[in-house]
């Protein structure tokens, strides 16, 4: 099929939800992906976070392939070796507790949600979540995201959300009254921006949770799983959440999310309260095993924090060679360019020197590669961003 083809297939058929590039992906492998046209494009951005070991990393898709052969999927009303092994490997790289398995993001936090009212029980029920934070599109997950421009329309949401400012203490202290169940965030905004936390405030907030018996949940849907080089965020913060929800990379790009929390909370998710057909299928299990065996085995946790090294350095230097690059911000393969100019035009022009990468929160080149990139791929996606900014500084001071 021509690459017109499939894209009138969508305009005639396709809900357009999306923003969409008119680019056909037809192939992947590693870090590289191939357009219906033939086109090989370096991907610094692997399936919005979910590729953290590449396209098709041959692990994952041998141990989903062998899965397929023997069971694809049976209800939770029945046990499977592969869910509990997979859940076991999480708790031992996490903080020991339990999981309850579904396919998203945003499911994972609805889990976190109902888990944090079940828990603190009326009259407790409102979570403080934080301006420029991204939890999901489902009515409790947009709810819980403080940006007004993905609440458009949808009103009235949910109720219960309270925003505090990210990064600001005092902010979270005043929302807390005799109500509140928990406080809710991303120990990275990854939507909103790659915006890493000052010093200590993430401590700040398991000292206010303590404090006032709240329960606190770390969205670790974009920087759990190994992609800042640390298996979850929350450990290189040195900060234990007592809830943490998953998804993206997971299952090594297979649709797969998890919450996971202590054996004495879990027992406030009873039995009937909540459930996902489709969590901790025996195939997304298999992939999720295999993904975490990968990055042990091929020591990629070290990698991620050398390859976040090298894109610390690069962008330094580019910050002082290109006025445009405003602020660098990296941990492990999760990389922000704050630039003084809006970011679309740039990842138009890294496209078409077939590079992708992403704009996030408007003016803000968000990177999330593959833990399985080279250095040598690593430098190559700089030279070419560092290129197209040059370029861009250039036009810019001669007034094009
Ligand atoms: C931090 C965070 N939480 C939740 C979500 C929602 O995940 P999903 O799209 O799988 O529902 C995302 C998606 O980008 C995210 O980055």
């Amino acid at each position: 099929m021509t690459t017109e083809e499939t894209l009138n297939l969508f305009q005639r058929y396709v809900i357009p939800n999306y923003g969409r590039f008119p680019v056909v992906l037809a192939r992947g492998e590693g870090s590289h992906v191939w357009d219906a046209d033939g086109n090989r494009y370096l991907d610094l951005f692997c399936g919005w976070g979910c590729n953290l070991l590449g396209h098709c990393p041959p692990p994952v898709v041998e141990a989903v392939r062998a899965q397929l052969g023997r069971l694809i999927h049976v209800p939770n009303t029945w046990y499977t070796e592969g869910q509990g092994l997979w859940a076991q490997a999480l708790s031992e790289r996490s903080f020991g507790g339990q999981a309850f398995f579904c396919n998203s993001g945003a499911e994972a936090n609805e889990a976190a949600i109902k888990l944090a009212r079940l828990h603190a029980a009326m009259p407790r029920y409102k979570i403080i979540t934080f301006e420029g934070g991204f939890h999901g599109r489902t009515m409790g997950a947009v709810s819980a995201t403080a940006q007004p421009k993905y609440h458009e329309g949808l009103g009235p949401l949910m109720a219960g959300f309270v925003y505090a400012r990210f990064g600001d203490l005092e902010s979270v202290a005043q929302l807390i009254d005799d109500s509140t169940a928990a406080i809710m965030i991303e120990p990275i905004q990854g939507e909103g921006g790659i915006r890493i936390p000052p010093d200590g405030f993430l401590a700040g907030l398991r000292k206010l949770a303590d404090d006032h018996g709240l329960l606190l949940i770390f969205d670790e849907v974009q920087t759990g799983c190994g992609r800042t080089g640390d298996w979850f965020a929350y450990q290189g913060f040195g900060v234990t959440p007592d809830v943490m929800t998953l998804s993206k990379a997971i299952c090594g790009g297979l649709a797969g999310g998890a919450m996971l929390t202590t054996a004495e909370i879990a027992k406030s998710l009873r039995p009937g309260m909540h459930a996902c057909t489709f969590g901790g299928n025996a195939v997304a299990a298999a992939a999720g095993l295999a993904f975490l065996e990968t990055i042990e085995r091929e020591k990629l946790l070290e990698h991620a924090k050398r390859l976040g090294e090298v894109f610390r350095q690069r962008f330094t230097e580019l910050q002082q060679q290109c006025g445009l690059v405003r602020e660098v911000r990296v941990r492990g393969v999760m990389v922000g360019l704050e630039l003084a100019i809006e970011g679309a035009a740039t990842v138009k022009a890294c496209m078409q020197r077939k590079l992708l990468v992403n704009c996030t929160h408007g003016t803000v080149i968000r990177l999330l590669p593959a833990m399985t990139l080279t250095e040598q791929q690593a430098h190559q996606g700089c030279d070419i961003l560092a290129e197209v900014l040059q370029e861009q500084a250039g036009k810019q001071a001669s007034g094009q």
